[in-house]
């Protein structure tokens, strides 16, 4: 049975600041954000948006595009690491706007970013369980990325969520049953309770990432040998490769980690091409993983939903390309847990690869610098949205301990 993401849809929040105009206001050269780390925009929430709108928002949309009821879903897992509450999940108050069904599994899950991709596994497996009962399972990724101002991790902030519809009607993606894996208790990035701002060791993280991604790939690709060639490196059998992307100079490095080890592997020894190793790389990256980072690189760090963004910006530019192709893709969450696998692109794809991700883009509101401290100090008040507001739900604020959320009068009215 053919198993994985039937439909997808994405959300970014309706504010985002230039990574120029912060670098001015950082007084650091502004090439160290756009080339250094390759970000140029990064997405913010308004204060009438948290991760609950913004994942509710992807819902709607993934629940829409596919024209499913959501009385047909029977399992909602969310992932994100931006949490509301220590005991109620942030997909209860989603369940609940999207007029999800009484029976249907509603929880949570994390392990930083990596979460999202132990969500569409779980789904997955649970889909490949259930033959016959014909209900499908909603995964949402959602999260706010928050550093502290003015620290090395400021401009690798972000926002957004991404939601997959996951059945044995795979039209996005069909998900190959085997994947590599790697797991390992390191303090690269963190956030205590009570911690509105993760905590990070910058560099060790792109250590821990790099670590990860070789435990990971390596362990892929000895699944893989016995159906490769001698000297066949696998990424020859890969039409793109996508990573989970905190800032777009990470996809880079891993790229290049995973092209070594993978040339390495295949016996076309390293050495021999040394003198062009740098050049063949970079014309890997350009062909194989630059497209798939192209949206990421407007948006920011989205942990758990960044390798999905990838996916759904990678679609809405290469459908017809990508059709009936195999693509890679790895997931890395701090602390760390991580997971390379595979799937195949459906011929047809065209038709649902639309994610909403080019059109939430364009309508953004640019805010200046001061905006975006006044935001991001101003704590969780909630309110009424801005006047160019795209979210299909809005979080009034919390009262008695409770938070409330709405819809936007114009969403309301549609
Ligand atoms: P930094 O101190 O700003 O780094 O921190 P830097 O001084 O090394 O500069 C970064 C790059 O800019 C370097 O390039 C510089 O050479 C270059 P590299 O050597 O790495 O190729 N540069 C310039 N380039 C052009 N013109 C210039 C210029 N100046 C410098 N004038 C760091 C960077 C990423 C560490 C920081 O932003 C940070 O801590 N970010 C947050 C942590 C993070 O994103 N880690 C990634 C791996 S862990 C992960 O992905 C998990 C995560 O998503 C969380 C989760 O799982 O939930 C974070």
């Amino acid at each position: 049975m053919s198993v994985g993401i039937e439909r997808i849809a994405a959300y970014v929040p309706s504010y985002a600041l230039s990574l120029r105009d912060l670098a001015v206001a950082r007084d650091v050269p502004s090439e160290k954000m756009t080339a250094g780390l390759g970000v140029h925009e990064m997405a913010i929430v308004a204060p009438c948006e948290d991760v609950v709108t913004l994942a509710a928002s992807a819902g709607l949309r993934c629940l829409r595009r596919a024209g499913v009821d959501p009385g047909e879903i029977g399992m909602l897992l969310l992932a994100t690491e931006t949490g509301v509450d220590h005991s109620k999940p942030v997909g209860i108050f989603v369940h609940e706007l999207l007029g999800i069904g009484r029976h249907c599994r509603v929880y949570e899950l994390k392990h930083a970013c990596y979460a999202g991709t132990a969500a569409l596994m779980t789904a997955a497996d649970w889909v490949r369980a259930s033959v016959g009962r014909r209900r499908k399972a909603l995964v949402i990724a959602s999260d706010i990325a928050r550093y502290e101002l003015r620290s090395p991790g400021e401009p690798t902030q972000g926002a957004g969520a991404v939601a997959m519809l996951v059945g044995n009607e795979p039209r996005v993606l069909t998900l190959e049953a085997d994947s590599g894996t790697f797991a390992a208790n390191v303090y690269d990035f963190w956030r205590p309770f009570g911690r509105r701002e993760a905590l990070v060791d910058g560099k060790f993280s792109v250590e821990c990432y790099l670590d990860a991604l070789a435990g990971a790939f390596t362990q892929y690709r000895a699944l893989e040998r016995p159906q490769l060639a001698p000297e066949e490196a696998l990424s020859d059998r890969l039409a793109r490769l996508l990573y989970h992307t905190p800032f777009p100079k990470m996809a880079a490095k891993a790229h290049r980690r995973l092209i070594e080890l993978d040339w390495r592997a295949a016996g076309q020894r390293w050495a021999k091409v040394e003198p062009t190793a740098d050049e063949s790389v970079a014309a890997s990256f350009r062909d194989l993983a630059a497209t798939g980072i192209e949206a990421v690189s407007h948006i920011g760090n989205t942990y758990t939903a960044s390798l999905y963004l990838c996916l759904a910006g990678l679609l809405e530019r290469e459908a017809r390309a990508l059709a009936g192709r195999r693509v890679g893709l790895f997931s890395y969450g701090s602390g760390c847990c991580a997971e390379f696998f595979t799937g195949t692109v459906p011929n047809g794809v065209e038709s649902v690869a639309d994610a909403g991700l080019r059109d939430l883009l364009k309508a953004r509101t640019m805010i200046d610098v001061a905006e975006y401290e006044r935001l991001m100090t101003s704590g969780e008040v909630g309110g009424e949205p801005p006047a160019a507001f795209a979210g299909d739900f809005v979080f009034r604020g919390v009262r008695n301990d409770r938070r409330e959320y709405g819809r936007p009068r114009a969403s309301m009215a549609a």
